[in-house]
């Protein structure tokens, strides 16, 4: 099959460092690679084209050729203009793969590589953060009958999709693989706790030893950042909106504060919540002198941009790569992360391909459920079955040569049974 490539992809000169950030990737992912041999095998997406909004990192492009095995064509759009790495000319190169994906790309240029993803007619689309199904429904609603289902990756987009299955204008099934067990551990808790400080220490070299760390939000994302702030020796203040949440980072520890408290103590701030104007104008004129700020949460909306440019007497543009300086009129100096996009992605590398390997097996299994089901899923929005986690979970251990005990007969009976009592 010739290749294809979208209109704007990415400059074939950068093929070959782009391979080999895959090859290094599929190191680190083997419980995708034993998934690759048996699709190779049962061939589970014959024939079908797949269009998937994804960061075009080189985990994705380990996906892209697992789904390739089980004979799907892959039609990539970028999920982030930011995250776009080199590995979109590699995957340009590959036969069965469309790439519409370049750096940086403006907002206008994101959509069209979306509707480019669009126009292969996809029986499955996989998207992160919800703009390819939305732009799927509000745009091409002529495509909808074509899907068979979906699969979202992250919980902003998950969040989207349910308001759109309650209003009753999702079309299709989607597997929300954000809330498997195995990815709320791993990808959000581990994942992000490690990768949005290795961010913000590529960006800042900042010591984080002795420093005052706010973390806003203590979900998964929160509380993995929090913890490893913790592990660097930093003073980790965390905010909340939600009481349960708040109580479990004051039980593990933290020392729990409003924004508006935390504000004047905090010399580094991120915030990993999901919702908009966490950190507004209001908090950014009591802030110390050099506090440090990054977003790790999906959508650039947490930290007021806008409000700190309108604040600001002088940008000093790139004091560091992924650094913006601005300069308060009284002087104080506020530095920005990454333009308060995900500073994981933007100022890093995003998550090591270890923990990806176990969130795409989940997504590369749930394609086969929504694909294979009879009767198929009805539209709405579907957790991921306990049984995919136990797989997923029970490969990785397997992988990395870790052995657990099993459930005797007599174990599982005494568990199975009401009947035992004191
Ligand atoms: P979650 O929804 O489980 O947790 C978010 C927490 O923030 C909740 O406890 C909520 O009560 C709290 N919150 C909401 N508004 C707040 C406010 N104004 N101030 C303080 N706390 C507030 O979500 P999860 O899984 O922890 O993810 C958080 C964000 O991080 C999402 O946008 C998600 O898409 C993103 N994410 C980013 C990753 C990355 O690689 N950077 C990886 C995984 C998730």
């Amino acid at each position: 099959m010739p290749t294809v490539s979208g209109p704007d992809g990415a400059d074939p000169g950068l093929a070959a460092a782009g391979q080999a950030r895959i090859g290094w990737a599929e190191r680190t992912m083997p419980v995708l690679g034993l998934i690759r041999e048996s699709f190779a095998a049962s061939r589970p997406l014959d024939g079908l084209a797949v269009a998937a909004c994804l960061h075009v990192t080189a985990e994705t492009a380990v996906l892209v050729n697992v789904l390739r095995a089980g004979g799907a064509r892959v039609h990539l759009a970028a999920s982030n203009p930011l995250s776009t790495q080199d590995v979109a000319a590699a995957l340009a190169s590959w036969p069965g793969v469309t790439v519409s994906a370049r750096s940086g790309a403006a907002r206008e240029t994101y959509y069209r590589h979306i509707h480019q993803a669009l126009d292969s007619a996809p029986a499955l689309v996989f998207d992160d953060g919800g703009d390819l199904v939305n732009t799927l429904h509000e745009e091409r609603p002529e495509l909808l009958a074509g899907v068979a289902g979906g699969v979202e990756s992250t919980t902003t987009g998950v969040a989207r999709l349910r308001r759109m299955a309650a209003a009753g204008t999702l079309a299709f099934p989607v597997v929300a693989a954000n809330g498997a067990a195995t990815r709320r551990m791993l990808d959000n808790r581990y994942g992000t706790g490690q990768s949005a400080l290795d961010g913000i220490l590529r960006a800042t070299n900042t010591l984080l030893a002795g420093k005052t760390v706010v973390v806003a939000g203590y979900g998964p994302a929160g509380t993995g950042i929090a913890e490893r702030a913790r592990g660097f020796g930093a003073q980790v203040v965390v905010t909340e909106t939600d009481p349960v949440r708040a109580l479990d980072a004051v039980m593990a520890g933290f020392r729990v504060l409003p924004m508006a408290g935390a504000a004047p103590l905090g010399e580094v701030f991120i915030t990993a919540t999901g919702s908009r104007d966490v950190i507004t104008p209001v908090h950014l004129e009591v802030m110390r002198d050099g506090a440090i700020l990054a977003n790790a949460g999906h959508f650039d909306v947490e930290i007021d941009v806008r409000g700190l440019e309108k604040l600001a007497v002088t940008v000093n543009p790139q004091i560091r790569p992924s650094a913006d300086e601005y300069v308060l009129a009284d002087g104080r100096r506020l530095i920005l992360l990454a333009e308060g996009r995900v500073v994981n992605l933007v100022a890093g590398e995003g998550h090591p391909a270890a923990v990806m390997d176990v969130s795409f097996t989940v997504g590369a299994l749930s394609a086969v459920r929504l694909t294979s089901a009879r009767p198929p899923l009805p539209p709405g929005v579907h957790e991921v079955p306990a049984e995919t986690d136990a797989q997923a979970a029970g490969l990785m251990l397997a992988c990395m040569g870790t052995r657990i005990d099993e459930l005797t007969p007599g174990q599982q009976e005494y568990l199975d049974s009401w009947r035992y009592g004191s």
